[in-house]
């Protein structure tokens, strides 16, 4: 293992361990898909094309999965909360998630039985929008608690999108996390979050199962060509894990290198990786970063041990390589390239522009003329006022 820090970030070498197979795969992908295809409001998101960037990095493609249109919610986060929603209340209405579709839960008994369930979750702001926006959707309710330091936009949209309420606590977010769980006990409310723990498992699953159908779509946009090297943002790796393991088995044959990008102040699982017995390190404490949905201090326990097998570097940076990114992203001289990125969205751009500019790091991750990289805008301005201080700025 080798530690290397070059401008605003650290750069963690592991000896990854590879071991095959992981549950992300093709078939929970497909029934994702099969299920937000089946929303009214579904529409794939772009894979762009980043030519400029490519040729001025001296890389053969960059690819951006622009997640700022998804679902009106400028973020990915909505795939997670309404597929799991649909798995829920295809359990309670005894309904087979392999075939059931949107529209069935849209009859007079289906919307009555799904008004009976109260949703409740911890977020940064993204996951709890979505969730906030699929509850309603189903006609179910939700109530979303927030860690200190968030911002009322992100507050006010959760609630725009169809919370009954959304708080901002003074609590870090791992605790507000454990919060979400104990209102959920106290009311018999329906705990729906993002990350799991040891018996908090089923649900987080099919977050991350709803995450796949990025990685599907992503397959059919790529055309053939195949990602050498992926570069994935992560908060508790929920995310990041899910789309490892996903490509990981669509390219079997000829497995990406990935690369895990973390915010500085809380690198969990940076600090994971870095420990080397395998187990899982929580950073405490009240972490400040500009990436809010990147703020989480305790890896997601499913989706840990295939990052821990797979991915080769992880990357440690400052909130500057992010705003750097965002601020580039916007305005490349060609109208199709540019991209609306916020803080999570454009720090893998970021972190990349600063890998390159160090020969032996680029050399050492195997990133030359015949590299396909490929990254994902996790999110839009999901705080426009932000987005464009930091833009304009
Ligand atoms: C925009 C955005 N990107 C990335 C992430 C990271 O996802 P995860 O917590 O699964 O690592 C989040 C999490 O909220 C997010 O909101």
């Amino acid at each position: 293992m080798k530690e290397t820090r070059i401008k605003n970030t650290i750069v963690l070498s592991t000896d990854r361990k590879g071991s095959p197979g992981s549950p992300f795969d093709q078939k929970a992908a497909e029934n994702a898909l099969r299920f937000h295809r089946s929303l009214p409001m579904y529409k794939e998101t772009k894979l762009v094309s980043l030519r400029t960037a490519a040729e001025k990095l001296g890389v053969k493609a960059i690819y951006l999965k622009d997640e700022s249109t998804r679902f009106g919610l400028k973020a990915f986060k909505g795939l997670g909360g309404s597929y799991a929603v649909f798995r829920i209340l295809c359990d309670k209405l005894n309904m087979d998630y392999r075939t059931a579709v949107f529209s069935d839960f849209m009859t007079d008994e289906n919307r009555e039985k799904s008004s009976e369930v109260i949703f409740v979750t911890a977020t940064d702001g993204n996951h709890g929008r979505g969730v906030a926006w699929a509850s309603s959707l189903f006609g179910c309710r939700a109530y979303v608690y927030m860690p200190a330091g968030s911002t009322e936009a992100r507050r006010k949209v959760i609630e725009d999108a169809g919370a009954e309420k959304a708080v901002i606590c003074d609590l870090n977010y791992d605790k507000v996390v454990q919060f979400a769980r104990r209102q959920a006990e106290e009311n018999g409310w329906m705990l729906i979050q993002d990350t799991s723990w040891e018996g908090y498992e089923k649900i987080p699953q099919w977050i991350v199962e709803g995450y796949l159908t990025m990685g599907a779509e992503i397959c059919k946009q790529l055309d053939g060509d195949v990602p050498t090297h992926v570069f994935l943002q992560a908060g508790v790796g929920a995310m990041a894990g899910g789309i490892l393991g996903y490509l990981s088995n669509a390219f079997a044959a000829n497995e990406p290198v990935f690369t895990i990008v973390e915010p500085m102040t809380v690198a969990c699982l940076y600090e994971s990786a870095k420990a080397g017995d395998g187990s899982i390190r929580s950073i405490s404490g009240d972490p400040v970063t500009i990436m809010a949905g990147l703020n989480c201090g305790t890896p997601c326990s499913i989706t840990w041990p295939t990052i821990r097998d797979r991915a080769s570097f992880y990357c440690a940076c400052t909130d500057d390589v992010s705003k750097d990114a965002m601020r580039e992203l916007v305005c490349f001289p060609n109208e199709k390239e540019r991209v609306v990125a916020g803080e999570c969205g454009a720090v893998t751009y970021g972190v990349l522009k600063e890998i390159i500019k160090d020969n032996s790091l680029k050399r050492e991750m195997g990133i030359d003329e015949e590299s396909i990289i490929l990254l994902i805008s996790t999110e839009g301005d999901t705080d426009p006022e932000e987005y464009k201080k930091i833009v304009n700025s």
